[in-house]
């Protein structure tokens, strides 16, 4: 079936096209998550195999926002979580954005999600692969 592939060709290039990464993306300096939030250790890093399920959790809660690779969307100004920005802070630090959130700035409270699968979003974060942060 050579239609259905070429449609499915043209519908991939049209995703690709309009996710465009969000390299330039610059944190809220105000967003900081209180000291012993960010001192929280992730209760699965000794179970690595939790990662399948935050990449599952993953697909479903966050790449509207962010993309399928995480690399940000510069139209929702959401981050792009692969950025050394993102990644050199704290699980716990991690974990605290998601659960609260930064509504102003369109970033949403993910607290709905039980409290472990928080921590399997951590999991899958630190697998993204890593890219320099954008120049000024
Ligand atoms: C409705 C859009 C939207 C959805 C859905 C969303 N995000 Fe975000 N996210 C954002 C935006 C926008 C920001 C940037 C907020 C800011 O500028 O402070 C952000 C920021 C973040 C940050 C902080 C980056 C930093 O600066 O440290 C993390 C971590 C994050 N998102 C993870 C997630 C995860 C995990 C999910 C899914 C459970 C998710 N987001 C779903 C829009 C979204």
């Amino acid at each position: 079936m050579p239609g259905r592939m070429l449609i499915a060709m043209l519908v991939i290039a049209f995703l690709k096209s309009a996710s465009c990464q969000n390299t330039s993306y610059q944190q809220d300096p105000g967003w900081r998550a209180p000291a012993g939030a960010a001192a929280r250790a992730n209760p699965l890093a000794s179970r690595p195999e939790a990662v399948a399920g935050g990449e599952k959790l993953f697909r479903r809660n966050c790449v509207e926002c962010h993309g399928e690779n995480g690399a940000g969307i510069a139209k929702k100004n959401s981050a792009d979580l692969r950025l050394s920005i993102v990644q050199q802070q704290s699980d716990g630090t991690l974990f605290w954005k998601i659960t609260n959130g930064n509504a102003d700035r369109g970033m949403p409270s993910f607290s709905r999600l039980p409290e472990l699968q928080r921590w399997q979003l951590v999991l899958y974060l630190r697998k993204l692969k890593a890219v320099p942060d954008a120049r000024p």
